[in-house]
């Protein structure tokens, strides 16, 4: 009920009455009210005037599932959300789902994890409330081997959203990391659950830095966040719904064609390591080179130095640097 009557107020620039509220919903006066209460105790500041009605003046930083189900415009990702004030991790928590046949597009959010899985099976910081962790369940009609592609098509929402809403150079460095002048601004985890002939379940997790202003020592030299880019911190929910928005409009082109056919020319454009000096770590002998982007399978296409040749480098065998630091 909080979920609705928040869109309610929302889809309205102006005061709507408690009856218009009682009658788009169709519940009773003292519901809406109830509502309006709950929705007060929860940080909302909403005005009341006498024969006017309700107008939302002030919003908690909060990306609790009915602030973000009252924000989000997609077609069918995020209709089903779950939300954590704390959970060990998100991704754990949609696995778990996965098996029990949530639906696809399922989200699960969480302010604060206790257990936030990077890969590698490195630990990923999220403290509460100023980081934001999710993860996406979709069930794609795919073979297993298509699926890695859809951790740079997450990268590439994480991307374009934090362009769009604050003109920051974000890019990618190769895979999926997305990175503001040299920093690491967010990581993404994809799991999936498979057979040979056939995927049940993947689960794309991410972590944006959005409000932090400290990192443990180890990534303090190589982690930035969006307040300390910005200068001020950021509406948590505004860049949750923005990259959920731009990845269902992606993940819908890649899950048509199977590959990043269409997503290619647009991910190239975001990538940093485009035309730049690598160095391929791969496990058979270390090599450099120069990087000319993806193909329609995701592979980085990498000139090498020593024989002119242009490789194709995939991101489960090798791990690519820059020359000269972390891009
Ligand atoms: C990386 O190492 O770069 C990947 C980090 C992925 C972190 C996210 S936060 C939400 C989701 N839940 C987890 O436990 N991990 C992912």
């Amino acid at each position: 009920m909080k979920e609705k009557v928040l869109r309610a107020l929302r889809d309205e620039d102006d005061y709507v009455s408690g009856q218009a509220l009682c009658e788009k919903l169709g519940v009773s006066r003292t519901a809406v009210w109830k509502a309006i209460q709950s929705l007060r105790e929860d940080g909302y500041v909403i005005e009341a005037v006498p024969n006017k009605g309700y107008r939302i003046t002030g919003c908690p930083d909060t990306i609790a599932a009915e602030e973000v189900a009252s924000r989000l415009r997609t077609k069918w990702m995020g209709k089903k959300l779950y939300y954590f004030s704390t959970i060990d991790s998100t991704n754990q928590y949609a696995k778990k789902l996965g098996e029990e046949q949530a639906p696809d597009g399922t989200i699960v959010i969480a302010d604060e994890q206790t257990a936030g899985k990077g890969r590698s099976g490195r630990h990923w910081v999220t403290p509460p409330k100023s980081a934001i962790a999710f993860t996406i369940l979709v069930r794609p009609k795919l073979p297993p081997s298509r699926i890695s592609m859809v951790t740079l098509v997450k990268g590439l929402a994480v991307c374009n959203a934090i362009r769009q809403l604050y003109s920051l150079p974000a890019g990618i460095k190769w895979p999926n990391d997305v990175v503001i002048h040299g920093r690491k601004i967010c990581g993404i985890l994809t799991e999936m659950s498979a057979e040979v002939d056939g995927v049940h379940y993947v689960v794309i997790g991410t972590g944006i830095n959005a409000n932090l202003t400290s990192f443990p020592e180890e990534i303090r030299k190589i982690a930035t966040s969006l307040e300390l880019e910005l200068g001020h911190p950021v509406d948590r929910a505004q860049v949750l719904c923005r990259v959920i928005e731009l990845f269902e409009q992606y993940y819908d082109l890649f899950e048509k064609r199977g590959d990043l056919t269409d997503l290619q020319e647009m991910y190239n454009k975001e990538l940093l390591n485009l035309n730049q000096k690598v160095r391929v770590l791969d496990p058979k002998g270390a090599y450099t080179g120069t990087a000319l982007g993806i193909d329609p399978e995701g592979e980085l296409l990498v000139k090498r130095d020593d024989d002119g040749k242009t490789v194709k480098v995939w991101s489960g065998e090798v791990s690519v640097r820059g020359i000269y630091g972390y891009v």
